[in-house]
């Protein structure tokens, strides 16, 4: 017989829900994505190694073997000659070439771990509250990661390196200080120099480093915050990812040529993938998109979060009842809990920092004296539902019956448990909140309704409340306050933290533990864990899947074929800064303040001029080029871009002030024919000792 109750009993009993029923519409549609694909991940890894559910510990995992790996090329590289040396590096077969692809693919598979990471946070609601420093300090951690990513991709300096570095310069040449610097870094005028090189380098490992202080910060707010994962999922990750490094090693592309255009090129789609949209976009529009993505990531818990109104009611602690046995203070995830001396004599007080506190309800299980937890959760309110329950349901358990205990925050598993109950007799369903917050009072109780009671926890380290399923195992079986009475026998209680994909084993354990307690002495009926060669060749499949997508991730081929030739002008041209002085008469000099009297007033001038190419006498340029710099006073720059199609054309470039009667003014003109292949760069550059404009040199043509 079963009872299936529409409502949980905390609902039956008119009391509010916890702080994760109170979830954003939002939430509920990025758990139908993220749920089906975690359930996925549960029956190949099964739910306890699903590596998805340890993805924050699993990033840093993987930094561990990124700064490893990173370790052995920092000896090989020069900044003198990047490309050649990782070159170098990749002709070592028996090391340098896997080292190389392991630091590669480490950091893809980071940049994974990290956004599911987010997605789970998102979907678990853990935006809001105490946890708005972790997920602050995340997006930035996610920058620093991405950034640290894309030097490295540069330091390379193969086309990949070219078009990441140009992309970026551009969309940082559109800040109006930068747009000077770094115009002429990446034109071709000059040779990228070892000291940029330098610098790039340094930010690469400057910026992993100190990662390490982020992370601090990001699980300051956290009690006993994990930073590693399991020992399994992190040998598995690591040997599996070496072998993919052995098997397809990192490509080496062609070295850079910033006379070239950059044309196809096998892009690392995990730091490129926004590389379409910036061909889409003006640079200035892509660094306006980015900014706007950064700033939503930034604010979302501000407005990911429960509607106001809505929010959970914080744990309060009744001080009177409280005896000072601290273990709500130890058991807080949140170290929202203090205790407060007190001036009677008697033990220190426990106090609930409301800013804080969660709402998870943790610690309504840790108080003996049921003195303290949110209104949903807390000790009173349990023994409330209980009531409700036994009045309601329980008889159907009596005797052998179990009592099968639920986390409704396990999506699937109420309604599973719903269909068993009623395929089998002797079987009560009692939905819960977290099992973690469940206070052992009430399962002694149960246990003096039932046979037995079954607790179907969610997956560890996929809990609401970071720990429910652990704490609750060492409440349960491991004597941690206020543990389950001695005289109660532990046989007739069960924990079974899984997935509701997995409940073929759940109903496998259950099977076994109603046999169990109808026939203890029984052989045979204990539970069996499934075949284990089954399940290492469901974990193998899904792990080369992965990898398989992770290598193909790393090479997307981007960009296309180039059909046209590019006159590119780049140039820093000295201008002229005129200074317009007049003398001022005797009653403006006396009118002005005695620090400001002098004879002469002058004013700054920087002409304006105007830029026009043309290609075979069309004009296809005319702009108006002013002095670069905050006060106007830094020389003319030029930066144009012109597509020809391959063919003899002729140039003609002419540059002259707007104001024709300036005549100290520099003005130049330049004409040349040029035989323009296709995807092929020709820069016309200032050279300064003929003072004059020139086609530059390409040292590879
Ligand atoms: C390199 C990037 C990151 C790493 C290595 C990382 C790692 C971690 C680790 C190790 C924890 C503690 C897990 C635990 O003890 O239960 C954690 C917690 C957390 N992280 Fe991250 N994280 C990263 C990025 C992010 C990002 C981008 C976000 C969100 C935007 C984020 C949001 C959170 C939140 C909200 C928690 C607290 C979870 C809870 O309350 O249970 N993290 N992270
Ligand atoms: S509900 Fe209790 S355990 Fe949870 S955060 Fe608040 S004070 Fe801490
Ligand atoms: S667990 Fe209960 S009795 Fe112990 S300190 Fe906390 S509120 Fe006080």
């Amino acid at each position: 017989m079963s009872a299936a109750h529409e409502e949980s009993p905390f609902q039956q009993a008119g009391l509010s829900q916890d702080a994760s029923t109170q979830r954003p519409g939002m939430t509920e549609l990025l758990a139908r994505l993220v749920v089906p694909i975690n359930h996925i991940f549960d029956r190949a890894y099964q739910s306890r190694y699903n590596p998805f559910y340890r993805s924050g510990t699993l990033a840093v995992g993987l930094l561990a073997i990124v700064f490893v790996t990173g370790l052995y090329l920092l000896f090989f590289y020069d900044v003198a000659a990047p490309y050649q040396s990782v070159r170098d590096i990749q002709l070592q077969v028996w090391i340098g070439r896997w080292m190389r692809a392991l630091h590669r693919y480490a950091t893809d598979a980071c940049v994974v771990a990290v956004a599911y990471h987010i997605l789970q946070g998102q979907v678990q609601d853990k935006t809001w509250g105490p946890r708005m420093l972790a997920w602050v300090t995340g997006v930035i951690l996610l920058i620093v990661l991405w950034i640290s990513g894309w030097t490295g991709y540069v330091m390379v300096w193969d086309t990949q390196g070219q078009l990441l570095a140009l992309a970026g310069a551009k969309m940082m040449q559109s800040v109006p200080f930068l747009r000077d610097s770094l115009g002429q870094a990446f034109n071709g005028s000059t040779p990228v120099s070892a000291s940029f090189f330098f610098m790039n380098l340094f930010l690469h490992i400057a910026l992993p480093l100190g990662m390490i202080f982020g992370l601090w910060v990001h699980t300051a707010r956290l009690a006993r915050s994990v930073w590693f994962p399991l020992r399994p999922i992190m040998w598995v990750t690591g040997l599996a990812l070496l072998a993919l490094s052995v098997f397809w090693p990192a490509p080496m592309l062609p070295e850079a040529d910033l006379f070239k255009v950059t044309g196809v090129v096998e892009v690392d789609w995990f730091f490129g993938f926004w590389l379409p949209v910036f061909s889409a976009l003006s640079p200035q529009h892509s660094l306006v998109f980015m900014c706007v993505v950064l700033l939503i990531g930034l604010s979302l818990p501000w407005w990911w979060r429960p509607r106001k109104g809505r929010e959970p009611e914080r744990s309060v602690s009744d001080e009177d009842r409280c005896t000072g046995c601290r273990q709500c203070s130890l058991d807080c995830p949140y170290e929202a809990i203090s205790m407060v001396p007190r001036d009677d004599g008697r033990l220190p007080h426990s106090r609930v920092d409301p800013k804080l506190c969660v709402s998870c309800g943790i610690c309504s299980a840790s108080c003996d004296q049921l003195a303290i937890g949110p209104p949903h959760s807390i000790g009173a309110t349990q023994m409330l539902s209980l009531g409700e329950f036994t009045r309601s349901a329980a008889q159907g358990a009596h005797g052998t019956g179990v009592i099968a205990i639920v986390c409704e925050h396990n999506p699937g598993a109420r309604r599973h448990l719903e269909g068993y109950a009623a395929r089998h007799d002797g079987v009560q369903v009692y939905p819960t909140g977290c099992i973690g917050t469940l206070h052992t009072r009430i399962l002694e109780q149960l246990l003096n309704e039932c046979g037995g009671v079954f607790v179907w926890g969610c997956p560890t380290r996929n809990c609401l409340t970071r720990e429910g399923v652990e704490l609750l195992n060492l409440r349960t079986f491991h004597k941690r306050p206020p543990s389950v009475s001695r005289r109660i026998e532990k046989n007739r209680l069960e924990l079974a933290p899984y997935s509701s994909a997995e409940r073929k084993q759940v109903f496998a354990r259950l099977d076994a533990f109603k046999s169990q307690l109808e026939s203890p002495a029984s052989p045979g009926t204990a539970y069996r864990e499934p075949a284990r060669g089954l399940r290492y060749l469901k974990a193998a499949l899904a792990t080369v899947f992965l990898l398989t997508a992770t290598g193909a991730l790393s090479r997307v081929t981007m960009g296309e074929e180039p059909t046209e030739g590019v006159l590119r002008l780049g140039a820093h041209i000295p201008g002229l800064v005129i200074e317009d002085c007049r003398t001022l008469s005797a009653e403006e000099l006396a009118s002005r303040p005695l620090h400001m009297r002098r004879p002469q007033e002058c004013v700054r001038i920087t002409p304006t001029y105007i830029l026009t190419v043309k290609v075979d006498g069309e004009l296809v340029v005319r702009r108006e080029i002013y002095h670069a710099g905050v006060r106007s006073d830094r020389p003319l720059f030029l930066d144009e871009e012109v597509a020809v199609p391959p063919g003899t054309h002729r140039f003609v470039v002419d540059l002259r002030p707007e104001d024709e009667d300036l005549e100290q003014a520099p003005r130049m003109d330049f004409e040349t024919e040029v035989v323009v292949e296709a995807g092929a760069i020709y820069l016309v550059g200032y050279d300064p000792q003929a003072k004059t404009m020139q086609l530059m040199d390409n040292p590879g043509r």
